[in-house]
């Protein structure tokens, strides 16, 4: 079987260990074309990297043009890996192409984007794949299943926490100093998001500023409370700024039948997840899940092949191989589609709307209401 032709845009940190480590990883794939603003990323040693990839990759042609890229190469398959506020025109292009796409997170950084990439996708046959990251992790999974089986019931309260301090990316990332936290929150909602059957349509939002460094343009921590339809109420907070030096990502679910937590690092105690449930004898009592961050799927691919996961834990092993499965197998969509993306992209949009005006409620729209006005 013919390889799929991989493309990437965006050579960054993240870029180039994904961009190297999916090519790799999968057999199915062949790395043909890179392209960024910078030439030096891909020609002269990158941080993280012993040589440039131009050679340590000689297959791979440079472009500094993204469009002249997909026109030229003709890559089957494109990673989007630029900046965090400017993926969905990335994507739109490639979408038009027929091209299929694995797009970083958020896949959109407006509510007129998320319309354009909506409608754009809806016209393509190309399948679109959000690298939603922590929807790989194994207690997620774990998670995931426990309301499946019914264990938890239905979610009637959840939380999210991402408390990250990047203030060591600000010199390489600029666009990391003035980005507002509450935006970079697919990695929080997506997995609360993936265990509820109703849209977020409600928030608000509060912003705390700056407090911590001089930098007045800083977002130390924004919070937001979001509501569903039948009034399921959803909190999340996001810090890049802060002196936590905790694990970066915490969950809770409170469910009509049960409970699942998974609490991040603290200090020498490691990462920890606890459920428990009603519905099944002997864990009404809170217990500690033996699951951690590699999937299960991905520690099978690792006895075979020790540098099998790549990604916070093999988490983007995980996305990747159910994304080549979908190509491969003629799927009409990818387990993370552009509809699930933007349920996890735009609350963020609109709780950013709601700190500028105070914190008063806004409501969320997406691209798939009957809407009038
Ligand atoms: N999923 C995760 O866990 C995770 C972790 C880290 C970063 N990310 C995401 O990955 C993405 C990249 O992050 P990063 O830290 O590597 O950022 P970065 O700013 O270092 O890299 C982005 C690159 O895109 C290039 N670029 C910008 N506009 C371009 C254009 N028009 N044409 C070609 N190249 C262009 C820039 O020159 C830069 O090299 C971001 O969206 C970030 O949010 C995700």
């Amino acid at each position: 079987m013919e390889k799929l032709r991989l493309g990437i845009v965006g050579l960054g940190h993240r870029g180039r260990e994904m961009f190297s480590m999916a090519a790799k990883v999968f057999d199915d794939l062949e790395a043909v074309a890179a392209c960024d603003l910078n030439p030096a990323l891909w020609f002269e040693t990158a941080r993280g990297r012993s040589e440039p990839l131009a050679q340590s990759m000689p297959g791979v042609k440079f472009y500094e043009d993204y469009r002249q890229m997909l026109g030229e190469a003709k890559p089957d398959v494109v990673l989007v890996e630029t900046p965090a506020n400017c993926h969905a025109e990335f994507c739109a292009a490639a979408l038009s192409a027929g091209v299929h796409v694995y797009s970083d997170i958020p896949t959109v950084n407006s509510i007129e984007e998320a319309q354009m990439l909506w409608d754009i996708h809806l016209k393509s046959n190309a399948l679109i794949m959000t690298g939603a990251t922590t929807l790989g992790w194994g207690f997620v999974l774990a998670m995931q299943d426990f309301h499946r089986q019914g264990m938890l019931g239905k979610p009637f309260y959840l939380e999210a926490e991402y408390i990250h301090d990047i203030r060591c990316l600000w010199g390489e990332t600029p666009w990391r100093k003035t980005y507002l936290p509450i935006r970079y929150c697919t990695h929080s909602l997506g997995p609360l998001l993936s265990i509820m059957d109703e849209d977020l349509r409600e928030v608000s939002c509060l912003n705390t500023g700056s407090h911590v460094t001089d930098f007045k343009g800083a977002n130390d921590l924004m919070t937001a409370h979001f509501r569903t339809k039948s009034d399921v109420v959803a909190r999340l907070t996001v810090s890049f700024v802060n002196n936590a030096g905790c694990g970066c990502h915490s969950y809770r679910v409170f469910g009509t039948e049960g409970y699942f937590e998974h609490l991040s690092a603290r200090g020498a105690q490691g990462e920890k997840t606890f459920v428990n449930s009603n519905k099944l004898c002997g864990m009404d009592k809170l217990t500690e899940l033996p699951v951690g961050f590699t999937p299960s799927e991905v520690e099978k691919m690792q006895q075979a092949s020790p540098h099998a996961a790549f990604g916070h834990g093999g988490a983007e092993t995980y996305l990747w191989n159910s994304f080549i499965r979908a190509i491969r197998s003629g799927a009409k969509t990818t387990s993370i589609p552009l509809k699930e993306s933007l349920r996890m992209t735009l609350p963020g949009i609109y709780a950013a709307e709601s700190a500028a005006d105070g914190g008063n409620i806004k409501t969320i729209h997406y691209p798939w209401d009957n809407r009038t006005t």
